[in-house]
């Protein structure tokens, strides 16, 4: 299974005090070296954490393999295909929440979103759509022409260690093979952290995991390059 970290939060530490510090192209590279397979970073709307500048740089400068998160509006796909991106995770997105909250509702938005998606896949970015686990939304998906998901993993990470844990990771796994059944490379992520994140190796075949709060709380107390190490070992064994 692949890596990617998610290196929001870096600049979200940064924003609160202005300035550049820390620096997201510096924390990107560290988590390269560290043997990361690429970088992640969600450009909101918004702009609350990563910026434009950062994503231009990454690409552009580090030169690290980036997967740009993006909500599905126009300015966001003009972006994308400027920046050529090596992958785009189009995510929903609503200004209030703290955070990537739900699935993208693919089922309900079929047509909109297989013409959003048209001219990146013509510009050959990897497209993925990030979505909750859930039959009628992996259909669609496929439907769509796209060749990757990212299953949500936000409501078995918060079961983990309860109750709901099995239904939740029964969920993602069904939801995985139904996926890899109609041809998709499924990756995953939301919520994963180093608790919780060795049952994925009971999924067969997953592709890709993206993680980011977890890895970067843990970079305060050992640093980014052994927080990044760690989850290593437990993603890619
Ligand atoms: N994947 C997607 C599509 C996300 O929106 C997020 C959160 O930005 C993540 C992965 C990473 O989630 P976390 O920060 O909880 O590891």
């Amino acid at each position: 299974m692949l890596l990617g970290v998610n290196i929001d939060h870096v600049a979200t530490l940064r924003n609160a005090r202005g300035g550049n510090e820390p620096n997201v192209i510096e924390a990107a590279r560290i988590c390269m070296n560290s043997g990361a397979d690429g970088i992640t970073a969600h450009l909101r709307e918004d702009r609350r954490h990563i910026k434009d500048k950062d994503v231009y740089s990454l690409k552009r400068d580090l030169k690290c393999r980036l997967n740009l998160e993006m909500a599905a509006t126009e300015e966001m796909q003009k972006i994308a295909l400027d920046l050529l991106p090596n992958a785009c995770c189009i995510v929903p997105e609503r200004r209030q929440e703290v955070t990537t909250e739900g699935g993208l509702d693919v089922y309900s938005n079929k047509n909109y979103m297989k013409e959003f998606v048209k001219p990146l896949l013509n510009s050959n970015i990897e497209v993925s759509l990030f979505i909750t686990p859930d039959k009628e939304q992996i259909e669609t998906a496929a439907e769509i022409g796209v060749k990757f998901v990212e299953l949500h993993t936000g409501a078995y990470s918060l079961a983990y260690g309860s109750v709901n844990e099995e239904k939740e990771f029964i969920r993602l796994k069904n939801a995985a093979e139904l996926g890899q059944n109609l041809g998709l490379k499924i990756n995953a992520g939301h919520g994963l952290n180093y608790e919780n994140v060795h049952r994925m190796h009971e999924i067969p075949n997953l592709n890709e995991l993206n993680i980011g709060h977890t890895i970067i709380s843990k970079a305060v107390f050992i640093g980014l390059d052994n927080a990044v190490k760690e989850m290593l070992k437990l993603v890619s064994k």
